[in-house]
């Protein structure tokens, strides 16, 4: 009951963080919110569901445009678009540089995204240098990111390229992908514009998947990073694991490739305390050994004060 109680608070602080003003919350959800409210206030012991709902905290809770009245009727969950498998494709033998321009080539053309990309929007597919010795894996365009085509240049990616040049490197100097190669699709308002973001569903991340194995295998880097719950799923394993603090901190493995699994950006964006941003740096400081960075004692000592 308190797992599905953060991560339902969890995602509410992500959805206002983004800007997001009101959201529509499930008949199970607010049952549950029910249920906890009136167990803290004593008047009736907090009865577990029948079965929690996996997705308590996350697709539970749909964001919905703001202003409301005419959104009210949009406020419906997101809609769970029904996708084909991914479509076989074979890559090129030749250089790194051929073989990831006829992969952006594949995935720029492939009619299921452009079906999901609104008009105007792009497709993003990763950037960054094909032999970075790191990899950085994140969930899915943003609304900046669907409008300049590439992975975290919003706010979220602001933060990660301060992280990145925290640990003497350049944006450049390595290589950022997602798991998805679209914004993930809720109702839109007036004007067709897209207030909030979603995660994505598993189906919709399954037939991204194969796009960012395929960039995974060309850049071969030494050490990937995976930013968030949706990544590290992606990368580990559907189910896997059930809270991200399972798995935070820890070094996992990706096809034989040290994985480390730390926090999305977006949650240091919403809490950005000392605390928190520690973590995430010493997350990142196992990372930089890994890759045989130098470490300094300065980089050492980054975010010790509480
Ligand atoms: N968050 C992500 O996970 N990826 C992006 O590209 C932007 C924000």
């Amino acid at each position: 009951m308190h797992a599905a109680l953060t991560i339902l608070t969890d995602e509410l602080r992500r959805l206002k963080a983004q800007g997001v003003k009101n959201v529509s919350i499930s008949p199970d959800s607010v049952a549950t919110l029910r249920r906890v409210v009136q167990a803290r206030k004593g008047t009736q012991p907090a009865a577990a569901p029948a079965a929690e709902p996996a997705s308590a905290g996350r697709l539970a809770v749909t964001a919905v445009r703001e202003p409301a009245p005419a959104a009210k009727a949009e406020s419906a969950p997101a809609p769970e678009p029904k996708l084909p498998p991914p479509p076989p494709f074979t890559l090129p033998e030749g250089t790194k540089e051929e073989r990831m321009a006829a992969l952006r080539t594949i995935v720029l053309n492939d009619p299921e995204c452009a079906k999901h990309v609104r008009p105007g929007k792009k497709i993003v597919v990763g950037v960054g240098t094909l032999d970075a010795k790191i990899m950085f894996v994140g969930e899915a365009p943003g609304a900046e990111e669907e409008v300049q085509g590439e992975p975290f240049v919003g706010p979220a990616g602001q933060l990660l390229t301060k992280m990145i040049q925290g640990m003497g490197l350049k944006r450049e100097g390595v290589y950022i992908g997602n798991i998805m190669n679209w914004r993930p699709e809720l109702p839109v308002g007036a004007g067709g514009v897209q207030y909030g973001n979603r995660a994505p569903t598993v189906e919709e991340m399954s037939y991204c998947l194969p796009y960012l194995r395929a960039q995974l295998a060309i850049v071969n880097p030494d050490v990937i990073v995976a930013l968030g719950a949706t990544a590290a799923q992606g990368l580990l394993g559907f189910g896997t694991f059930k809270t991200l603090g399972e798995v935070r901190g820890r070094w996992k493995d990706f096809e034989g490739k040290p994985l480390m699994v730390t926090y999305h950006p977006s949650y240091i964006l919403r809490e950005p305390t000392n605390k928190k941003k520690r973590m995430i740096w010493e997350d990142l400081l196992m990372v930089m050994e890994r890759a045989g960075l130098p470490v300094s004692e300065k980089q050492r000592g980054y975010f010790l004060d509480k």
